[in-house]
């Protein structure tokens, strides 16, 4: 199986193409509320608040869901790999049972949403299973089940799937579903412009200055008086109170292409094994259905990409014999220190700003239950989870210090480590083309990139975010932050944040 020849870019992003992008304000605003970034959180909250009559901006840097959310795998389930056993533990039975109730119901909504817009988004009602080939998983299987089951999912163990291969054992959830995530969103904010919100894409969102009003500046200088900011930029971009800390970045690839559809697996499909492997299949026409595999998960700036994507072929293919690759993608999502995501009050002292992030890989769920709770939040409504998923929560970080010191070592070595002097010996001429390195300039950092035609690009490999050095990831042209997973194109350009500033260009 061999992935190389497929189109690079994402499956949902060339089925559900926008249309002409919506310009960036052309002067100051005034807004109610400033809602930035367009991706399933932002839309989400921007849908719920312009539906309780609110005034609304959406402030985007590309175009309305094409940033993690448009290159997902788009399954809404409740089911989150192995997250309940671990709940039970962490949060008490009663955190748990919060967790899956929130999770499920965000699920009802947007299927109420779906119908009630009548957006055609493939939706279909699927079961989520987490499986594994192990048989030493086994225990931890029905230890989720069992935790699943008490948190009130309808969760059975199970050893028999309708994957073509064997497994050992197997979580299995009903009532979750799949979609097509650009499709669901275009339309949401359709309804969104139509109820008098506004959308402008190509902005992107550089200061925020909390107060009464806050003031937001974006890159054009243009500055958006809001009287509540939602951060829902994947990555917080604005972070008093150091998030960053508590996130970490995971960097996954997939694999779509269509199958005969008495091959595709109709319900969804994780384990946890081999650094993920996420299955599912959509509706694709002339007797077959697109087939889904993501996995190969690590550290953004850490891993050679295209050995990975390899790897991920190999296995599709020996598990779904005539499998062939015509789209291939990569995206990142953060996980949180306790595996819950962070929503709510940007930080201890916030009175007019929020955000939502460290979906853990389960945003879709999440994005949809986040906007409902900000919603409400803004609202003053009391929500029986929101203590759940505060971002000022102590208690389980302090219970999940460990992730949090490993996490901080690992950022600790890429800063620290990044200071030594460099020893790569590489010049910027031995800089073949389709690569790049990082390489001492006048006794700077530089990172030189060789294009194919063969022109060194050189910036400066100090990533703008807080110092850490970028790597190359040569499969998709683009530098990488090891540290919190900000992306860079070659000419600096900010592809991913929380950075908001380019890399500075460098004369060579
Ligand atoms: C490979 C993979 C598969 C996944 N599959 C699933 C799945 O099957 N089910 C599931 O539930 N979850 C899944 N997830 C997770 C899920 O896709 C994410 O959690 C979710 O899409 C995150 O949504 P978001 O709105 O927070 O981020 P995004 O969709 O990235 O939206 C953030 C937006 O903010 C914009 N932005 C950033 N900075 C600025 C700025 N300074 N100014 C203005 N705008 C800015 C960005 O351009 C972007 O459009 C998956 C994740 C990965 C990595
Ligand atoms: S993303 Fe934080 S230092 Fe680069």
């Amino acid at each position: 199986m061999n992935s190389d020849t497929a189109v690079q870019g994402s499956y949902w992003l060339e089925t559900a193409p926008p249309g002409a992008p919506a310009p960036p304000p052309t002067g100051d605003l005034d807004v109610d509320v400033a809602v930035i970034g367009a991706g399933i959180a932002g839309l989400s909250t921007a849908w719920e608040l312009v539906r309780q009559g609110r005034g609304v901006a959406v402030l985007e840097a590309g175009r309305v869901a094409a940033g993690v959310t448009g290159h997902t795998t788009a399954k809404l389930s409740a089911l989150h790999t192995l997250v309940y056993d671990h709940l039970r533990r962490t949060r008490g039975p009663e955190g748990a049972r919060l967790y899956a109730r929130s999770q499920s119901e965000a699920i009802r909504h947007a299927a109420g949403i779906a119908e009630e817009l009548g957006v055609d988004c493939d939706w279909e009602e699927t079961a989520a299973f987490t499986y594994a080939e192990d048989s030493r998983q086994v225990a931890r299987l029905r230890a989720e089940a069992a935790a699943a089951r008490e948190a009130g999912l309808p969760a059975r163990f199970v050893t028999e799937t309708e994957l073509p291969f064997a497994v050992a054992g197997a979580v299995r959830v009903t009532g979750q579903a799949q979609f097509h995530p650009r499709a669901y969103l275009l339309a949401l904010t359709e309804e969104l412009r139509q109820r008098g919100g506004a959308v402008y894409e190509g902005t992107r969102v550089v200061g925020l200055s909390e107060g009464e009003p806050c003031v937001l500046t974006t890159d054009a200088g243009v500055s958006v008086r809001a009287r509540e900011v939602v951060v829902a930029t994947h990555y917080p971009v604005f972070d008093r109170a150091l998030l960053f800390t508590r996130l970490s970045p995971r960097r996954e690839l997939v694999l779509a292409g269509p199958v005969d559809e008495a091959l595709a697996p109709r319900d969804m499909y994780i384990t946890p094994e081999r650094a993920t492997r996420s299955v599912r299949s959509a509706p694709y026409g002339d007797g077959r259905r697109l087939l889904i595999v993501t996995g190969e998960h690590f550290t953004p700036g850490t891993a050679d990409v295209e050995e990975r994507f390899a790897r991920l072929a190999a296995w599709a293919g020996e598990h779904f014999p005539g499998f062939t690759v015509t789209h291939r993608w990569a995206t990142q999502d953060n996980d949180s220190t306790d595996s819950v995501p962070l929503i709510g009050p940007l930080h201890p002292g916030s009175r007019h700003t929020y955000v939502a992030t460290g979906f853990g890989g389960w945003g879709l769920s999440g994005g949809v239950m986040a906007g409902r709770l900000l919603a409400d939040l803004l609202a003053g409504r009391k929500v029986a989870w929101q203590d759940l998923y505060d971002p000022r929560r102590v208690a389980s970080v302090v219970r999940e210090g460990t992730t949090f010191l490993k996490h901080q070592a690992q950022v600790a070595r890429h800063f620290v480590g990044d200071r030594l002097p460099a020893a790569t010996g590489t010049a910027p001429q031995d800089v073949p083309p389709g690569q790049g390195a990082v390489v001492r300039v006048d006794g700077r950092p530089c990172a030189v990139h060789r294009d194919d035609d063969g022109r060194l690009h050189a910036v400066s490999a100090r990533c703008t975010h807080l110092g850490c050095l970028v790597a190359f990831n040569a499969a998709e042209r683009a530098w990488e932050c090891p540290c919190h997973g900000s992306r860079f194109a070659p000419d600096g350009q900010v592809l991913q944040g929380p950075a908001v500033r380019p890399l500075e260009r460098r004369d060579l």
